[in-house]
């Protein structure tokens, strides 16, 4: 199919969306090491470990709840005033944050923007994904990724660059900034269209033609693809209608249960990759494999996070091409090894130091050089190993697999349970980095081969099939080699009983 600009502008204005999701969650490491921010807070010169929990915490336990939430709204407000509603929530979120007096201001406006964030996190791939041509669907979808390691990015080198400010300007302006992101969004988003799939499922059938025609085909209704599209939507709709799902419970009922429980496991799984032990304690990862300044230990994870955002770029130009289960498998092979040989070497090479003031231990790697390079460059591999596999098809995969029917309930909890591992994992790798130090590493790197055997086991291939004919792709077998035969097998059936109902 020919898609036109449009759909790619189109979804890459709903990916501001994932801007703000990078933007919020990475702002506050930097934020939090400000002396003014400290001071504001508690008007003491230090944080203690269960405040800065919170303030992390908060947002994502935010998140998750606007994740579920949005769930509902999706479905009977429309995809596109969920987003314009969840980036109002954000910018309110933001705006009090900003506006901070105190510790307990700041704590109420984090969870208010995670509930933002949470929402658009949920909303925005599901609405790319109604919106896309199957044949570029994981290009555009991917687009939310990309824009995630973009605000990243901008909010570390903000607070870099703030950071050096005289006063309550150093932290005020780079959790500011992010209320334009979420004003862009909120105000463009009224001029977006109305996801065509959503508008077949309220009868609102002629709306959702000249979508598709002027997404697809440049606004010719009579296109032939646009109609098949049309048509095979309006075909999946009424067979839904007959099995309406009410209630969350139904999410696992026999016929959905299977691309229930890989949805969540995929996301699941993108937690324990570890890349967020590595995005939010970098600075510490980046000291203990030998980098002592701190200026360096900026630069380290400021390249990070341009690499983080660089490498992203493949999955935009080629997920499409190389398939789901191709770059989830590459993408968790490459990250395992990466994290298995940095935890081998640091383990081998470093000294395990006890700290009994803090009661932590702390690797170091500084008195062998080489060793600390290779370290880093490892991290830096499995970086450019999740953004271009596990962190875009990480949203991808379950955007595309559910039935209309209970497509937003069902991304509702698949994000939720993102939201969720995230929290737990920013809970448990401080523990982890002062208890068991380079082990870490070891657990994440057989956590990614696990993820590989998993998918190359469980998840069928969802490339260039469209989301009305994900009910075929997920009837087979539940192990996925066996699906060939069971594929094969079944086109026989089906051309045995068209011969024999071409004789009668
Ligand atoms: C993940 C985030 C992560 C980010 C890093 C996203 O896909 O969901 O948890 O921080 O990628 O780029």
């Amino acid at each position: 199919m020919q898609a036109n600009w449009r759909v790619y502008a189109v979804s890459l204005f709903a990916a501001i969306g994932g801007f703000c999701f990078g933007y919020d969650t990475g702002v506050l490491s930097g934020v939090l090491t400000m002396e003014h921010f400290i001071y504001t807070m508690r008007g003491r010169s230090f944080l203690t470990p269960l405040e800065t929990g919170t303030l992390t915490g908060l947002l994502l336990a935010g998140c998750f709840v606007g994740a579920l939430i949005a769930g509902q709204s999706a479905e009977l407000l429309s995809r596109k005033r969920t987003i314009i509603l969840a980036s109002c929530v954000f910018m309110v979120g933001c705006a009090i944050q900003t506006a901070a007096n105190g510790y307990a201001m700041m704590v109420v406006g984090r969870a208010i923007a995670g509930l933002g964030v949470g929402s658009l996190s949920m909303v925005v791939p599901l609405y790319q994904s109604e919106l896309a041509p199957k044949e570029i669907r994981g290009r555009l979808i991917s687009l939310q990724q990309f824009m995630i390691t973009a605000g990243l990015m901008v909010s570390f080198w903000c607070g870099a660059g703030t950071q050096y400010l005289e006063g309550q300007a150093s932290w005020r302006i780079p959790i500011g900034i992010q209320i334009a992101p979420g004003f862009v969004l909120a105000v463009g988003a009224i001029f977006l269209p109305y996801s065509p799939r959503w508008l077949i499922s309220k009868g609102r059938n002629e709306e959702a033609l000249t979508v598709l025609a002027n997404l697809h085909a440049g606004g010719d209704r009579s296109s032939p693809i646009v109609n098949q599209e049309y048509n095979e939507i309006i075909q999946q709709i009424a067979l839904e209608r007959k099995v309406a799902v009410t209630s969350y419970l139904e999410l696992f009922a026999q016929k959905n249960r299977r691309r229930m429980i890989l949805g969540i496991f995929i996301q699941i799984f993108q937690q324990f990759t570890g890349i967020n032990s590595i995005m939010y304690y970098a600075p510490r990862i980046f000291l203990q494999a030998g980098i002592a300044e701190s200026s360096a230990t900026l630069i380290a994870s400021g390249v990070n996070g341009v690499l983080n955002m660089l490498a992203t770029l493949p999955a935009v130009l080629y997920l499409d091409k190389l398939g789901r289960r191709g770059t989830l498998i590459s993408g968790a092979v490459f990250m395992g090894t990466a994290m298995l040989l940095c935890g081998i070497v640091m383990g081998a090479v470093a000294d395990v130091v006890y700290n009994e003031e803090t009661g932590q231990n702390t690797v170091m790697l500084g008195h062998n050089q080489n060793a600390s390079y290779f370290c880093i460059v490892m991290i830096y591999f499995f970086v450019a190993g999740f953004a271009y596999s596990w962190g875009p098809v990480g949203w991808v995969y379950p955007a595309e697999i559910f039935p209309l029917n209970i497509r937003a309930k069902a991304t509702s909890l698949t994000t939720a349970a993102n939201w969720l591992m995230n929290f737990v994992i920013s809970q448990i790798v401080p523990i982890m980095l002062a208890d068991i130090t380079w082990a870490t590493y070891i657990f994440f790197g057989c956590c990614c081969y696990i993820m590989t055997f998993c998918v190359w086991l469980f998840y069928p291939e969802t490339k260039g099939k469209s989301l009305e004919e994900m009910d075929q792709v997920f009837d087979g077998p539940v192990l996925v080699y066996k699906q060939k035969r069971y594929n094969a097998a079944r086109d026989l059936q089906a051309e045995e009983k068209g011969s024999i109902e071409d004789k009668e």
